[in-house]
């Protein structure tokens, strides 16, 4: 078929859809055909970039003429009730064999859904998390694919072509079986909150605690990059601080409203996590964060709650105190990502997914807004022990534990003592003490519920299932 030119197609010009449409025509041997609903952004990507050698589509039938078998379609849609849309339309002009991929943050129950729904006609469906944003769709994102290992032999060597390559490997790999991308892109997006909160938290720990401006802050932050918290996290965090206001001269980050929004992965994080029994305190703490600033009204009532007095907090050294709110964040960004693979294991074991951890780590370290020096020592520590029952516990974490908790725990104490909030910082200590502990006070939960609802305990000293007659029964 003459007309059937290109090798991979695009739907939705918005633009990830049109970064990553361009992503694609930059590499060697890639033919991409294009189609929006409204045909104006087509137009206007055509116009913009003859270089693309962009093949158009007027409706879905040319959109399918375009392509070559099997085809194989990437839809860059607003999630939702557009994906399902578009894979109405698509499985109308696609055939048995042909791809359709999702690229958008659909949930991964939607994907499982969807998954089963296009299979029934022959057609594959694959859910991939793209992260990386607008110039991560453009440059080389990390690409998170779920769908079927057959669809998998097609779409590999196209998505590897696009994806961001760190030590000549690319970040995209195949995660699992339908909605297995989609479920790990969620978690990389909770890890994305942990981590920003965390920062926050750093940033207003060292301003209130030594009343350094944003741009030396900006400095501390950029001299972190260069060492084992190098991310591009921090890497932007100092640039955020370091920009100044046009209009006022002031910091921009004084003049923003501190209320932050959330597009809803960080909810679903939680959710999840929640109904799979996965402590996730670090990225639930950064959600509620988010959800507490966004209160004006709760926040302007509130304003003059009792606190401690200014005197209360005061670093005697300041360079110690930068020190220790460095390894702070470090110990608890460690336990943000371990939280976070908590989630993926109990995740795959739940869905049945073969997920390989180390392998994860690896397509994180390049391309995703997470990406970050230590995501080798992820990948490192599932290839010594890929049974690892918590990622804190991996030797190289050990070590990091050791060197960061007598810190942590001072700059913990110290935000509670001057009633500054560290929400994310404090309860992943708790989270690492709770995991510490020889007993917990479970024991005495489980003594409470025996006693009000009969709800048996077990013994330490012998096997079975035990109630008590308390005094309170009648
Ligand atoms: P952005 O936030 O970047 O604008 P988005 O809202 O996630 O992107 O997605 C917008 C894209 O989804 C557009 O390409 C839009 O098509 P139109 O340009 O025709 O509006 C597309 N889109 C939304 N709903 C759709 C639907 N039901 N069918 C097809 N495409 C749809």
């Amino acid at each position: 078929d003459g007309t059937a030119q290109a090798n991979i197609g695009v739907v939705g010009m918005a633009v990830m859809g049109s970064n990553l449409a361009r992503n694609l025509a930059s590499r060697e041997g890639n033919t991409v055909a294009i189609f929006n609903r409204s045909y104006e952004k087509t137009q206007t990507v055509l116009d913009a970039h003859p270089e693309a050698e962009f093949v158009p589509a007027k409706d879905y039938a040319e959109f399918a003429a375009t392509l070559s078998k099997p085809r194989t379609a990437i839809i860059m849609v607003q999630a939702g009730k557009g994906t399902d849309a578009v894979i109405t339309e698509l499985t109308k002009v696609f055939e048995p064999g042909d791809i359709i991929v999702d690229g958008g943050n659909a949930l991964f129950t939607d994907t499982i859904r969807r998954e089963k729904a296009v299979r029934e006609t022959g057609i594959n469906f694959v859910g991939a998390g793209i992260s990386g944003g607008e110039e991560g769709a453009l440059k080389g994102p990390s690409i998170m694919p779920g769908g079927s290992a057959e669809a998998w032999e097609t779409l590999g060597p196209i998505l590897k072509s696009i994806a961001a390559v760190v030590d000549g490997e690319p970040c995209v790999t195949h995660v699992g079986t339908d909605g297995a991308g989609h479920f790990v892109k969620m978690i990389h997006n909770g890890i994305e909150y942990a981590d920003m909160q965390l920062i926050a938290e750093a940033y207003d720990l060292i301003r209130r605690g030594t009343g350094k401006t944003p741009a030396e802050i900006a400095d501390i932050f950029a001299e972190w990059n260069t060492g084992e918290l190098e991310s591009y996290l921090i890497e932007i965090t100092a640039e955020v601080l370091r920009q100044v206001d046009a209009s006022t001269g002031k910091p921009l980050v004084d003049v923003i409203v501190d209320q932050a929004g959330s597009k809803g992965t960080g909810v679903w994080t939680v959710q999840t996590s929640l109904d799979l029994g996965i402590p996730v305190s670090g990225i639930a703490e950064a959600v509620f964060a988010r959800s507490l600033s966004s209160k004006p009204a709760q926040r302007a009532a509130s304003s003059s709650l009792p606190g401690p007095s200014s005197e209360a907090f005061t670093p005697a050294d300041p360079d110690a105190f930068i020190e220790g709110v460095r390894l702070a964040l470090y110990a608890s960004k460690v336990i943000a990502y371990s939280q976070g693979f908590d989630a993926i294991v109990a995740g795959a074991e739940e869905y049945n997914w073969d997920i390989k951890k180390g392998d994860i780590a690896k397509i994180w370290r390049g391309g995703c807004i997470i990406r970050a020096r230590f995501l080798n020592r992820i990948t490192d520590a599932y290839a010594e022990n890929p049974g690892l029952v918590a990622l804190v516990t991996a030797p190289f974490f050990v070590d990091v534990m050791a060197e960061a908790q007598t810190a942590w725990r001072n700059v913990v104490a110290d935000a509670a003592k001057a009633g500054i909030p560290a929400p994310a910082f404090s309860s992943s200590l708790a989270y690492y003490d709770g995991l510490r502990a020889d007993r917990l006070p479970a024991a005495l939960v489980q003594g409470q519920r025996d006693f009000f609802g009969a709800h048996t305990y077990k013994r330490v000293d012998k096997d079975g299932t035990f109630h008590t007659l308390w005094s309170g029964d009648r």
